[in-house]
This record gives C-alpha cells, sequence and structure tokens, in this order.
C-alpha cells in the first residue's frame, strides 16, 4: 500500500472516454463553459464581500485587494487550465494530482475542495437571505435570519437581537439541490440567462453610480495602518490599513474569484474538453477581473467604509443605492432581484462542483459508494446531493457568513498552491505527455502563483489558519481510517 500511489494519466483519459450508463453526459459547449465560469464566479464575494473587506481591511483600497486576488487567480488559473486540457475529466484539482502527486496528496486537496464548494455554497446562500430581508423592507425577525453566533446592536452599543437560525438560507439550498438532481442541461440553460443578468447589473452600478461618487470616500485611497487594527461588531480583530489590510482584503474578496476554477470540474461533461476548458477558465476569469475593479471603486466611492460598518453592512449594494443615489430607487430593487438570481447560480455551480469532485472521489473508493449513485433518469448524483444539502445546510443555518467566507478562500488558496505546484512537478516528471494548452514560463508561472496566494492566506490571519488545520486534521483521520483501506489503486480487486 502507497500513500503516494498515482493514476495514469492515460487511464484517465481512457475512463474519460467510456461512455456508458453510468458515465455523465457530454452536453455543454466553449460558451456553455465561459457562462457556466461567469455564473459561478459574480456572486457574494462582489455584492457582499467587497463592503466587508473595505469595512474591516482596507477602505477603498479593496480595488488593491481585488487586483492582487486577480494576479493569484491568473496564475493559478492558467495552471489550472494545463492541467484541465490534459486531462479532460471530472474532479478538478483533486483528479489532477492524483495522477501527478500520488493519493495522499490527492485527498488533502479534494478535502480541501469541501471548504471551497460546499462552504461556498453556503455563503452565498448566506448572502442571499442579507438580500431577500431587503427586498422584502426587512421584515425577516432578526433571528430567524442570523446564526447563533451574531447579534444586532442599538447606536449605542446595546445587544437588541440575537441570531437563532439562518431560514432562507437554508431554503436556498434546498430549493438549488432539487434543481441539481434535475440535471446539468436544463441548470446550464437557467444559469445562461441568469449571467446575462448579472453583468447587466454590474455594468449598470458602474454606469449609473460613476456620478455619485463622493471623493471624500476615496481619500485616503490607502487607509494608514490601524494600530490595533479594527475590532469588528461581533468583537473579531483584523489588521485595517496598508499593505496587511490590502492582503487582508485580497484573501476575502479573493472570493469573488472563486468558480472560475469549478468549470473543470464539468469537463467529463463538455463536449471538446480539450480545446475549451482553457477557454472557458481563463475567458471568464479576464471578464470578471475588469468588471470587479470598476465596481468596487463606485462602491466605495459612492458610500463610506463607516457606511460599511454599520447600517450598510448587509445588502450593502443595495443600501448604497437607496441611500445615495435617490434617483434610482428603481435600480435597488431591480439589482436586489438580479442579485438573488445571480446567487442562486453561484450556488448551484457550486453544488454542482461538490458533488461532482466527491463522485469523483467514490469512483477511486476514497469515499463511500454512496457519493457516485446516479439517478436512473436525471444521471446526476442524487444521494450525494442530499447529504451535501444537509452539510452544507448546517453551515448556512448556523455559521456567520464572514467566517464561512473566509474559511472558503483560505481552503481555495491553498487548493490553488497545491495545483500550482503540481503543474510544475509534472513538467519535471513526465515532460512527454500531451499538453494542448501550456502554462507559460514554468516555472516561474506556478511560484508566482504560489507566493501570491500564499500572500493571501497570510493576511487571512491565525483564526483562519487555525480552522484550515482543523479541518485538514479531521480529513487526515478520515483518509487513514476509510480513504486508504478502500482506495481501488490500493486495493486493486
Ligand atoms: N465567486 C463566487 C461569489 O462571489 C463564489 O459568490
Amino acid at each position: 500500500m502507497s500513500l503516494f500511489a498515482k493514476k495514469s494519466i492515460e487511464s484517465l483519459i481512457k475512463e474519460s472516454s467510456v461512455e456508458d450508463k453510468h458515465s455523465l453526459k457530454r452536453s455543454l459547449s466553449a460558451a456553455n463553459l465561459v457562462a457556466l465560469g461567469i455564473g459561478a464566479i459574480i456572486g457574494a464575494g462582489l455584492f457582499v464581500r467587497t463592503a466587508s473587506a473595505a469595512a474591516n481591511y482596507a477602505g477603498p483600497s479593496v480595488t488593491l485587494g481585488f487586483i492582487v486576488a486577480a494576479i493569484g487567480c491568473a496564475f493559478a488559473g492558467l495552471c489550472y487550465a494545463e492541467f484541465a486540457s490534459m486531462i479532460p475529466i471530472a474532479g478538478s484539482a483533486y483528479t489532477y494530482s492524483y495522477a501527478t502527486m500520488g493519493e495522499l496528496i490527492a485527498w488533502i486537496i479534494g478535502w480541501d475542495l469541501v471548504l471551497e464548494y460546499a462552504l461556498g455554497a453556503a455563503t452565498v446562500g448566506i448572502a442571499w437571505s442579507e438580500y431577500l430581508n431587503k427586498l422584502l423592507g426587512n421584515s425577516i425577525p432578526y433571528e430567524w435570519c442570523h446564526s447563533p453566533f451574531e447579534k444586532l446592536t442599538d447606536a449605542s452599543g446595546v445587544v437588541t437581537a440575537h441570531g437563532i437560525i439562518n431560514i432562507p438560507a437554508l431554503f436556498i439550498i434546498f430549493l438549488l439541490t432539487i434543481l441539481l438532481i434535475r440535471g446539468t442541461q436544463e441548470s446550464a440553460f437557467v444559469n445562461g440567462l441568469i449571467v446575462i443578468t448579472k453583468v447587466t447589473i454590474v455594468l449598470l452600478f458602474i454606469i449609473l453610480g460613476w456620478q455619485y461618487m463622493n471623493p471624500l470616500n476615496h481619500t485616503p485611497y490607502i487607509p494608514e495602518s490601524l494600530p490595533g487594527g479594527y475590532t469588528d461588531i461581533q468583537g473579531v480583530n483584523h489588521s485595517y490599513g496598508g499593505i496587511m489590510g490590502i492582503l487582508g482584503a485580497a484573501g476575502v474578496v479573493f472570493f469573488a474569484f472563486i468558480g472560475f476554477d469549478a468549470v473543470s470540474t464539468a469537463a467529463q461533461e463538455a463536449k471538446n474538453p480539450k480545446r475549451d476548458m482553457p477557454i472557458g477558465i481563463l475567458g471568464s476569469l479576464a471578464i470578471c477581473t475588469v468588471l470587479y475593479i470598476l465596481f468596487a471603486h463606485v462602491l466605495t466611492g459612492v458610500a463610506s467604509v463607516d457606511d460599511f460598518r454599520g447600517p450598510g453592512k448587509e445588502a450593502s449594494v443595495a443600501y448604497a443605492i437607496t441611500t445615495y443615489m435617490t434617483n434610482y430607487s428603481w435600480l435597488a430593487t431591480l439589482v436586489t432581484v438580479a442579485i438573488l438570481a445571480g446567487f442562486s447560480s453561484v450556488i448551484l455551480v457550486m453544488l454542482m462542483g461538490q458533488s461532482r469532485v466527491f463522485y469523483s472521489m467514490s469512483k477511486d473508493g476514497l469515499v463511500p459508494a454512496v457519493f457516485s449513485d446516479l439517478h436512473t433518469k436525471y444521471r446526476t448524483p442524487h444521494k450525494s446531493n442530499w447529504l451535501f444539502f444537509i452539510f452544507v445546510g448546517l453551515f448556512a443555518a448556523f455559521i456567520p457568513g464572514d467566517i464561512v467566507g473566509d474559511m472558503t478562500s483560505i481552503g481555495t488558496l491553498f487548493a490553488f498552491i497545491l495545483v500550482c505546484a503540481g503543474v510544475w512537478i509534472l513538467r519535471v516528471k513526465n515532460p512527454d505527455i500531451q499538453r494542448q494548452f501550456k502554462t507559460p514560463l514554468v516555472p516561474l508561472v506556478p511560484i508566482l502563483g504560489i507566493v501570491v496566494c500564499g500572500a493571501m492566506i497570510f493576511g487571512l490571519g491565525w483564526p483562519n489558519w487555525l480552522r484550515l488545520g482543523i479541518w485538514m486534521v479531521i480529513g487526515m483521520v478520515f483518509y487513514f481510517a476509510y480513504g486508504k483501506q478502500h482506495s481501488k489503486i490500493n486495493n486493486p480487486s
């Protein structure tokens, strides 16, 4: 038995080309993949985490945080694209690392991806709940749309309410689990419509909001580093201002880019994966980067950091429009509805990515067979979808969005680092494999990917390092107690 047993790339490719009644349908084109990418990308990261990063870490210089995050993603994205064009099968970074770095590292990545996809879905579910409440005129009682770890205070700091459970977040996860089980083809169509709406809303806000920017809100653009940091209303301390503030903000808004790699999990459903995967991954990343920087610049110009720490903390975009862009109150409603739809498409892709990763892990024997049981009619891993509904639902219902969001960011950053290392290792160890897309300047690009993603992990601070560490320890226990004994590669029948 070896911890470093590898799947051969040839066998992976063979697996992907065998179409039988147990395999997923190949129905997605390059355009579908870019749409899938944008569908996964634009979401809570932009509409919720931008304001939170400005409030807690960087003020207006959150835009620089977006640039740092985009640079890290571009490097990692180039590495992802090489992998995806070389190993065109479902499973994302997990599958790639099984072929390059062996079973233990593959397990670590697969386990880590639960943070990205499952907790990512929970974070966006929580953000969905914020905007729904805003749409309903804050009529959902605080207790029923917040986690037990959150509290509401009045202007003088007196606690007026405590959260109990986030019911709307739980509800949307439930609804989308059902949609997902019906199949990705229908989901991809709905997704296409939502992507168009989302991009339109972002553009509208940038164009209409531009004239409402108050230069005072942008002064100073990079706030001075605050000695002792800034402690938010829940009592959590953050390093505010200066370089550390920008790195912290980058780690937070990095969430907004998560998802372009989810495209790679759909490789088994792509019509022409070798050509379309790099287009899907890098195309969606490029479009979103430009939109994000402009959007964050306008948002932090229209409303102030104090707004984002106080009344504009939740549903910040709708708040900024109703409070400052007074001629455009119709836009606030439109934006909120579009955001609700947009968040749904993000959750859908995240849940889909999650079930696909566990589908591959289950086929490999690392997690129980229940995760790869396909529905007889829809050919989707329905039991897996239900199990993840419970897992994601628990986080969405009971943990604050900021915490789940940061865990998603740090987990994904860690996976990106391993992917960058993987591309580099494979170039050295297996230079002759055919690569339809080659990452330029190896090893420089992977090294830069590792450095920039590492800097963002650093910026996220020790509570998040600890959470990542605990999650990984739990994963190790699972691997040695189950995965290692059942792995098909280590236990050929
Ligand atoms: N990038 C996705 C979002 O921002 C996860 O919601």
